[in-house]
């Protein structure tokens, strides 16, 4: 799909030190490494490979997880926490026994397990998000593992933890409760009222161990699924004393139906969707607060988004023969899918004040960033670039941004503006990162940006401006053209006092960077 120029439109955004939306949480740049397909085995790990280190974890891949501005990392699953018994995880390797993973319908040899995967966060700063196994285990479990990870010593299970190796206790500050548990894939599904119960007692066990942790309890798996609001309403009926979060997972789709809408248009609808999805989150958890005269306010952590439907064949994906490591759910990333991620993380960093951790699902290979060839080479999918540069440069307050701009019609979402855009402050260093989508494919956009109050006596001067574009919204990145679409510099642009003027190209999502004089 190639597009041309035409003659533009003008667009304004304006923001005020003054009116901010939020602190930005950091956690907000986390992703998602799953035992499914290729994400840990040849993905994360592969001791065969020729960069892989003593652990057996590849080099290649921790410098681009270093790149990709990565904070913070979920883990072990997805669907496949609902049926993983941790301990086969631990001890010594060969005596691991090698399982029948029935989530993702493949072997699982758990060469990696919590304290591999722990060693490797820690060696890249990455904060993990563990889940506990409420499928086909339960709130004992979830006791003993917590016990196992995070207890200094002197028990049974934390004992057996330092007989492993690892003297001191992990760090894991953040624990999902369950995975997807209103999904009828899901191994284990509960009734709301069952999984809400379910979790109110499993984080109230949790607690008794270790005070300061945090804990998310699934929300809805999707926000068309038929029950979304009530299993909210009803499980935090339950639990929402003892609990600290609320999740959404959302995938981005085109419809692949003959004669269905597959417009790019449409197709970055999606951003206005997920901000329904979000706002809806939040006020059906604020009334749970209100019926109970609550002034406690539940955060919401988004802790599965990207763009999946092209490798995706209905949630089980059975196969035959329980192969180990097979290539499942390889999503290829265009440009296109960039631009909706681009404008997906303006979209969440917005919603500052309630989404405090998201993670793109997920790291590698499977629907992810980065990929991988067993013994050869990794490289970047499109949208790593949007995440990069959003983690690199979305640093402190986000400021609340008065959008003008021409819209287009869409029969789902209303008349939408061609822009979405964010601004974050970083009141420590005065820098300022505009981020803004033009959704227009054929005009270019003539954007005004007005930063009131932030500029100073002698105003503001651009320090970095890039900009994600292609003529061909279908290119990608292969193993054979890894760096076909990769960031560029915006030029044209151009600041007075307090006032950024920029044209940005049709289709294009881009990133200025400014500081006071
Ligand atoms: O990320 C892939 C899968 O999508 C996860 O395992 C599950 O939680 C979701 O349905």
């Amino acid at each position: 799909m190639t597009r041309e120029s035409g003659s533009g439109f003008g667009a304004s955004l304006t923001v005020h030190r003054d009116f901010p939306i939020g602190v930005l949480d950091r956690r907000v740049f986390g992703a998602f490494v799953e035992h499914l397909g290729r994400c840990v085995y040849t993905g994360i790990y592969e001791p065969t490979h020729p960069s892989a280190d003593e652990q057996g974890f590849r080099g290649d891949v921790k410098a681009l997880v270093k790149e990709l501005g990565v904070t913070l990392v979920r883990y072990p699953g997805g669907n496949f926490m609902s049926g993983y018994d941790w301990e086969d995880g631990v001890g010594p390797r060969p005596q691991r026994p090698r399982r029948l993973d029935l989530a993702w319908f493949s072997t699982e040899t758990n060469q990696v397990g919590t304290n591999e995967f722990m060693g490797w966060c820690e060696e890249l700063g990455l904060s993990p998000m563990f889940g506990v196994n409420l499928g086909t285990r339960g709130m004992d479990d979830a006791r003993r593992y917590l016990e196992y990870c995070c207890h200094p010593g002197g028990t049974a299970l934390s004992d057996l933890r330092r007989s492993h190796g690892v003297e001191a206790p992990h760090h894991i500050p953040l624990w999902c409760l369950g995975n997807e548990m209103d999904g009828p894939w899901q191994i284990g599904r509960k009734t709301p009222d069952e999984y809400g119960r379910l979790a109110q007692e499993t984080a109230k066990l949790m607690r008794m161990l270790q005070p300061g942790i945090e804990l998310a309890a699934c929300g809805s798996s999707a926000f068309d699924m038929p029950t979304y609001g009530v299993w909210e309403d009803r499980v935090l009926e339950h639990c929402y004393d003892e609990v600290d979060f609320v999740s959404l997972h959302s995938y981005f789709v085109k419809p692949l139906l003959p004669g269905a809408d597959t417009s790019t248009g449409s197709f970055f609808a999606q951003i206005e969707t997920n901000a329904r999805y979000i706002e809806a989150t939040v006020a059906i958890a604020d009334a749970v607060a209100a019926r109970r005269r609550s002034r406690k306010r539940l955060m919401l952590s988004f802790d599965e988004w990207n763009v999946w439907y092209r490798a995706r064949h209905g949630h089980h994906m059975r196969q035959d023969g329980w192969p180990e490591a097979p290539r499942l759910l390889e999503e290829v990333y265009t440009v296109e899918d960039a631009l909706l991620v681009g404008g997906m993380l303006c979209m969440l960093m917005n919603h500052a004040d309630r989404v405090k951790v998201a993670c793109l699902a997920q790291l590698v290979n499977v629907i992810a960033p980065i990929m991988t060839e067993p013994g050869g080479p990794a490289w970047r999918q499109t949208i790593f670039w949007p995440f990069a540069l959003a983690a690199r440069f979305g640093r402190g307050t986000v400021l609340r941004p008065a959008i003008a701009s021409p819209t287009y019609p869409n029969a789902k979402e209303g008349d939408l503006p061609f822009l979405v855009a964010s601004v974050v402050w970083n009141d420590e260093d005065g820098t300022l990162a505009v981020f803004a989508l033009n959704r227009h494919l054929s005009e270019p956009m003539d954007l005004a940006v007005a930063l009131r109050g932030l500029g100073g006596e002698s105003g503001l001067a651009v320090i970095e401006a890039v900009e994600l574009h292609d003529a061909d919204l279908d290119a990608a990145n292969t193993a054979a053209l890894p760096d076909r679409f990769q960031p560029r510099t915006l030029r044209g642009v151009s600041v007075d006092g307090e006032l950024l003027r920029v044209a940005l190209k049709p289709a294009s999502w881009n990133v200025i960077v400014l500081q006071p004089r």
